[in-house]
């Protein structure tokens, strides 16, 4: 665990030192569980999902876009269910205060002994008299953890003192502790809505709520609340919190305009936002992510070798661009695991340096979407094929509502996932015959921010001016290019190997004289003589290998 952890210090600081990931709104302290994509960055996300984008869309007769505002009808997430039921189950302790899922916390065994763990001694007191004074119970303290608790029941904790055979104390506990320092002493479950409410146009909740709390002082807490939620959800809008919903809403225009037939697919990418409780694991879980989604509408009947179809393509795809395909695998989810929509659902996992987690997930989603919009809305969601024969009657011309296969990936999450895999380390020689390590990202060349940089050897003598008009070559023809003369070519090499370049070209004295540059492999470090002219068409051919 310790060596896994170092890897993803590793990969944070790279990824500042370099500017591939900032944290957000840094001089001011930062934002918990919000990150900026730097310089590098946003080219590599930006990368991910044009290469998404194409085998998504570009590549699919039968799939088209969808670029859907990002704040949407509030009553789209009252059909979709996010409104009611788009929460977790939070906890507090009542002696740290820690705030923490339920669904996410440590379930010890009857029989353990519960040691609360305190960050040190100091705080150990505090928490041995907060607990004496809130449950009348002194913890024995050994240094900074408290002892003499253990779980009796599933829901029932005993507090022994001293070494007694029995129980002088017994406690209810909801069945597991809070994460941090193992602590029973818990509240009771509240739910949580994960998404970020906002007010649009020009109203005056607060002016509202004062002249309601004003006029309503007889109400009870719990009616002040619910006359208050009131007030605000008349006049609140929601970020989205998944790219799907769109994709429902705008079923009908995106089937006709595009003469769509079944199975057809609505494919979108973009930004998401979940008030997350538990932001974990750098970018794996934040706020604020992008999504690459696509609805694919099937015919009833058809989703089993749909979600097959699917499960198979996305997995591929993620691993066509990794080092390590065997860290990709698929996990299917138990039946009680399944979100109520869906009749089937995979996984895509990555191995990541914690093990193995969700990349995307591949759903099943049933017809229930499309019919609890048709609900909602009074709109005719459905879909009619005049060349199939209606099951029911027999007739030719069948109209049912499409049932929907879902491959639903983040791509932040997915940079993670490529920054992890490229990370390495290796023992080199350096110019002088030293044993040296080098950090290479071993990025996909199609995902590298540069896919070559330019390095005239000095700054003069007409050096930077040839490699000046070889970048702008590059650029014209579609090929990031980076041009660089800062620090001893060693050093550059050094930074683009950091950076994931996949080639580094190097213009030195008999440039002029012969024509030919040097072009550097990333991973090989192999350096080979090749003429100017060519360039462009061999950086070209080995992208593209
Ligand atoms: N429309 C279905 C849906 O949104 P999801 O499993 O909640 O399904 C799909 O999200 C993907 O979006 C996940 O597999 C993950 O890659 C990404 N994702 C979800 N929540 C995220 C978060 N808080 N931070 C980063 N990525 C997230």
């Amino acid at each position: 665990m310790n060596q896994d952890k170092k890897i993803m210090d590793k990969i944070i600081s790279l990824s500042k030192q370099r500017g591939f990931i900032f944290q957000s709104s840094e001089i001011y302290g930062g934002l918990k569980s919000a990150y900026d994509y730097g310089p590098l960055g946003v080219e590599l996300k930006r990368n991910i999902m044009n290469e998404w984008w194409r085998s998504m869309v570009h590549e699919r007769e039968n799939v088209t876009g969808l670029d859907a505002s990002i704040i949407m009808h509030p009553k789209v997430w009252e059909a979709s269910g996010h409104l009611a039921g788009f929460s977790d189950p939070l906890v507090d302790c009542l002696i740290s205060k820690e705030r923490f899922r339920a669904d996410k916390a440590p379930i010890p065994n009857i029989g353990d002994e519960l040691n609360i763990t305190c960050a040190d001694k100091g705080q150990a007191k505090d928490y041995q008299k907060a607990i004496q004074k809130r449950f009348n119970i002194e913890l024995n303290r050994n240094g900074k953890i408290l002892t003499g608790l253990k779980v009796i029941e599933k829901n029932k904790i005993g507090f022994f003192n001293n070494e007694s055979q029995n129980p002088t104390e017994v406690f209810n506990f909801p069945g597991y502790v809070s994460p941090t320092f193992g602590s029973p002493f818990l509240s009771n479950e509240k739910q949580f809505n994960l998404m970020f409410r906002s007010q649009i146009g020009a109203v005056d909740a607060l002016g509202d709520i004062a002249n309601f709390v004003n006029e309503n002082k007889h109400l009870d807490k719990d009616e002040m609340k619910q006359g208050i939620e009131k007030i605000v959800k008349d006049s609140a809008v929601y970020l989205r919190p998944e790219t799907a919903q769109a994709m429902f809403v705008q079923f009908l225009n995106c089937q006709q305009t595009m003469s769509m037939k079944v199975p057809f697919g609505i494919a979108q990418m973009g930004k998401s936002f979940r008030n997350e409780i538990t932001t974990e694991h750098y970018i794996f879980r934040s706020c604020e992510f992008e999504q690459m989604e696509m609805e694919f509408f099937v015919e009833p009947g058809s989703q089993k070798k749909w979600l097959d179809y699917w499960r198979d393509a996305r997995l591929h795809w993620w691993q066509s661009f990794a080092n390590y395909p065997e860290n990709f695998n698929y996990r299917e989810h138990d039946k009680n695991e399944l979100a109520h929509y869906a009749d089937a659902c995979y996984d895509i996992e990555y191995k990541y340096p914690w093990g193995f987690d969700e990349l995307e997930g591949v759903a099943s989603r049933t017809d229930y979407d499309l019919k609890k919009h048709a609900e909602h809305s009074g709109a005719k969601l459905s879909y009619f094929d005049q060349q199939k024969e209606d099951p029911d009657t027999g007739k030719m011309g069948w109209r049912y509502t499409p049932y929907v296969i879902e491959p639903a990936a983040g791509a932040t999450r997915g940079l993670l996932v490529y920054l992890i895999d490229a990370y390495h380390e290796e023992n080199v020689k350096d110019a002088k015959g030293n044993d040296t390590k080098r950090v290479v990202m071993k990025l996909h060349p199609k995902l590298a921010p540069f896919k070559v940089a330019i390095l005239p050897l000095i700054k003069k003598d007409g050096l930077p001016e040839i490699a000046r008009s070889l970048v702008k070559d590059f650029m014209k023809s579609g090929i990031n290019a980076r041009y660089d003369e800062q620090h001893a070519i060693g050093k550059r090499y050094r930074r683009h190997d950091e950076v994931g370049t996949p080639y580094c070209i190097t213009i030195d004295g008999e440039t002029k004289d012969d024509n030919c540059v040097t072009i550097r492999d990333r991973d090989t470090m192999l350096q080979e003589r090749i003429s100017i002219a060519d360039t462009i068409e061999i950086v070209k051919n080995k992208l593209n290998q």
